[in-house]
């Protein structure tokens, strides 16, 4: 089921996500099963987006770039279009302030989640995992001080505190190949990246919103943290878990996805419109056709590989 949308899965980090947000931020006033809707879609799309752009790489190694382009684009779809409107229909992002505290609730969560999850790992006989989850515990730890520093700075700009430099990104290489752990501990990489891609996500938010407030070294501090997320904990992540296979594997993984995907949308667009909700009504139905056209160009580009190849 890796690489599947999991819908029900992330009900409960999205009820985590909704608890530390200030009323403004929690739903905008929106009917309540909009905002719910809203930001289950959020991680969704955040996943969608990590999991396009890993198939992407792993695609243009494997020598095919038009298949690449085409999982780049879908992510940039996913992510700057779909995230990005969903967050600003429920009003998840707030004041640089307020942003900062909800990154700083996120990685105090992501302390005791990886704690657990590397003493399992270990258990499990999986020093890979064990050892990635001790060091990405030690990069949310930083994530952790530097958000706080920056809030200081921002709350006090008399105490000569100064926003944070971002932390330095080493990407890790996308490696296709088999889930590498016991079932327990690659259910903890999916939690794990799941969370992963919905923080590079939000913080690439928070950045925008930092850079648009005149505050170039916030947006810098949130870009860098992350890209950290994607590009070395997501990655890491996944290459431990199985989730990239070859590139006709990968095509068949995302049409599955879209598919799912659509449902959803179709649903949420009704369960909109019920709640005389017309504008996330409209967005939800206008993003179902956007996921409809991902997965016509994923089934066109499988097609087009195995009548190639095959
Ligand atoms: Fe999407
Ligand atoms: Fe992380
Ligand atoms: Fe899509």
């Amino acid at each position: 089921m890796i690489g599947t949308r999991r819908w029900l899965g992330v009900a409960a980090a999205v009820a985590l996500c909704l608890a530390p947000m200030s009323t403004a931020q929690a739903s905008a006033g929106r009917p309540a099963d909009v905002g719910t809707d809203a930001l289950t879609a959020m991680h969704d799309e955040a996943f969608a987006a990590a999991q396009y752009l890993a198939y992407g790489e792993a695609a243009s190694r494997a020598g095919r770039p038009g298949v690449a382009a085409l999982f780049r684009r879908t992510a940039a779809d996913e992510s700057s279009d779909h995230f990005a409107a969903e967050a600003a229909l429920s009003g998840f992002v707030g004041s640089d302030v307020a942003n900062l505290q909800v990154g700083i609730t996120g990685e105090s969560q992501d302390l005791t989640d990886y704690d657990r999850w590397a003493t399992e790992a270990a258990a499990d006989r999986c020093p890979a995992a064990a050892e990635l989850f001790t060091e990405v515990r030690r990069d949310e730890a930083g994530h952790l001080a530097r958000y706080a520093t920056a809030v200081e700075a921002l709350v006090d700009p008399a105490s000569g505190v100064t926003v944070p430099d971002p932390p330095a990104v080493e990407p890790v290489a996308v490696v296709p190949g088999p889930a590498k752990c016991a079932p327990r501990t690659t259910a903890n990489l999916q939690s794990a990246m799941q969370g992963e891609a919905f923080a590079w996500a939000k913080y690439t938010l928070f950045a925008k919103h930092a850079a648009a407030a005149g505050r170039p070294r916030l947006a810098a501090l949130f870009n860098g943290a992350g890209q950290m997320e994607l590009r070395e904990h997501f990655v890491g992540e996944a290459n431990l878990a199985g989730l990239v296979a070859d590139v006709p594997g990968n095509l068949r993984i995302s049409i599955a996805a879209e598919t799912q995907a659509m449902a959803m949308y179709g649903a949420a667009a009704q369960r909109a419109a019920q709640a005389g909700d017309a504008a996330a009504a409209a967005l939800f139905r206008q993003i179902r056709g956007d996921e409809r056209s991902h997965r016509e160009a994923f089934l066109a580009a499988l097609n087009n590989l195995t009548g190639s190849t095959g």
